[in-house]
């Protein structure tokens, strides 16, 4: 239940994350009108989170090697909260785009650190399981600001568009009142050559909790993080692009690219748009049908949390590539060929796939993506792989209405479909099992040099 406790509370920066991106939508008309901004004003101050997430995880990782992992956590409410506050006071649109601006890094920075926090505090045994609690905070985020925007379309209660925005300062708060209670992460201090420290977090996380942990599995334990840190000695770039390390690289980004390219962000962010196309009825049943979606979406991570420890990484991906692919191509087919008294299987469709996206394209880049670089170049692999997900959200997110008008609903849900099937023959292919492996031993798999694709598989590919 600690674990737990450290985990969940390490991982809400994922709420801030989730209900920014949710909430938008539904405040965005109120917005412009309020400001009288035109399309490209709108255009830039949308496009300035995904700008500072971009840049801030970028250099994210390098931070987390230089103050803590701890250190960096607790800055990320402070910095949401001001932006919070600049939303809900100002009246200059200068002021409204410096505020999605520090939106944007606060959460570009949150993507990097949690993942990484929880994964390096946590025993190997649940780690997968607690680091999914990261896309649950992310989940519950947007199911949270699709009810606010559902509750404001049907009236049904008073906040202002800015006071909902406000609503962030709850899971912000918890979350810097929690974090000053957390410890470092024993590999941090191994890293910054705090060995006592190190020894002392690990016996205060696991004595008692992970079967026989005693003072002497403490010291081995940080005697191979440190064993692992003496054998490298060259510059994080060096390490970064060798032989080694590169597929790690690779995979991080690859897995971020097939999570967005699967097209998930066009339902989150465009859900009523899309149930309108699909005919589902009025705007208030489409705000419904999307509130749906976001529950769906939360419960399905809940129970992605179980099966990541049981069925590994690996079958779990592979099954929602197919589950994801198939449900896009039925939504594809009914659409081009202009099937409308097959509408509802459609509709129906668009909840299948996010039932499997939810299990496990959703979670598992985020679980991989700690894992997977050794501990020297740990942060600043996971900065480029978080980065890679604001890239390629942004780019699926803005081609999307061009794509909408261009070929169709049919055609672009098919060119995610195509996407889906892509990432499963690559996860067949690339992707090792990391369930039930410590870092220290992923991370001597990688430095043995055999192919890192091998790691935890044991069928010759
Ligand atoms: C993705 C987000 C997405 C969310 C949906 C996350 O894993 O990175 O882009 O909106 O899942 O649940």
């Amino acid at each position: 239940m600690f674990m737990y406790l450290i985990a969940m509370i390490a991982a809400l920066t994922g709420f801030l994350f989730g209900f920014d991106e949710g909430i938008m939508s539904g405040v965005i008309e109120l917005i412009k009108k309020d400001f009288s901004l035109d399309t490209h004003q709108t255009g830039f101050m949308m496009g300035l989170l995904p700008f500072g997430a971009l840049l801030s995880s970028i250099v994210t990782g390098r931070f987390c090697d230089w103050v803590g992992r701890l250190q960096v956590l607790r800055l990320v409410p402070l910095l949401f909260s001001f932006a919070i506050v600049l939303i809900i006071g100002t009246t200059s649109y200068s002021a409204l785009c410096a505020a999605r601006l520090l939106l944007g890094i606060s959460i570009g920075m949150s993507v990097v650190v949690s993942p990484l926090y929880i994964a390096e505090t946590t025993p190997s045994e649940v780690r997968g399981k607690l680091v999914i609690c990261f896309q649950l905070a992310i989940t519950i985020g947007i199911l949270s600001s699709y009810v606010l925007n559902f509750l404001h379309a049907s009236n049904d209660f008073g906040l202002s568009w800015r006071w909902m925005f406000g609503v962030g300062f709850i899971p912000a708060a918890i979350l810097f009142v929690g974090a000053l209670f957390l410890p470092e992460t024993p590999r941090w201090l191994c890293m910054k050559g705090h060995k006592e420290k190190a020894e002392q977090v690990l016996l205060h996380l696991y004595k008692g909790r992970v079967s026989k942990y005693s003072q002497s599995r403490a010291e081995k334990d940080v005697h191979e993080i440190g064993e692992a840190i003496r054998q490298e000695k060259r510059s994080i770039w060096k390490i970064l692009v060798s032989k080694k390390v590169m597929p790690c690289l690779s995979l991080g980004v690859m897995l971020f690219f097939f999570q967005q390219l699967s097209g998930i962000n066009v339902i989150i962010y465009y859900a009523p748009t899309v149930f309108n196309k699909l005919q589902l009825g009025s705007h208030l049943a489409t705000l419904l049908a999307t509130v749906g979606v976001g529950t769906l979406n939360v419960l399905m991570t809940i129970f992605s949390m179980r099966w990541v420890e049981r069925m590994g990484r690996r079958p779990l991906l592979l099954l929602g590539f197919l589950g994801t692919a198939a449900s896009l191509g039925v939504i594809a087919f009914i659409s081009y060929f202009g099937l409308d008294q097959l509408s509802w299987i459609a509709a129906i469709c668009v909840f299948v796939y996010i039932a499997f996206f939810a299990m496990s394209l959703g979670p598992l880049p985020w679980v991989m993506m700690p894992e997977i670089f050794p501990l020297a170049v740990r942060g600043q692999g996971a900065s480029f792989s978080a980065a890679s997900n604001w890239l390629f959200n942004t780019l699926v997110v803005a081609a999307f209405p061009i794509m909408l008008h261009s070929i169709g609903i049919g055609p672009t849900f098919a060119c995610y479909a195509i996407f889906c099937i892509l990432g499963y023959l690559f996860s067949l292919r690339y992707v090792p099992e990391t369930k039930h492996l410590s870092l220290e031993e992923i991370e001597a798999h990688i430095q043995s040099g055999k192919p890192f694709r091998t790691l935890g598989v044991r069928s010759k590919m």
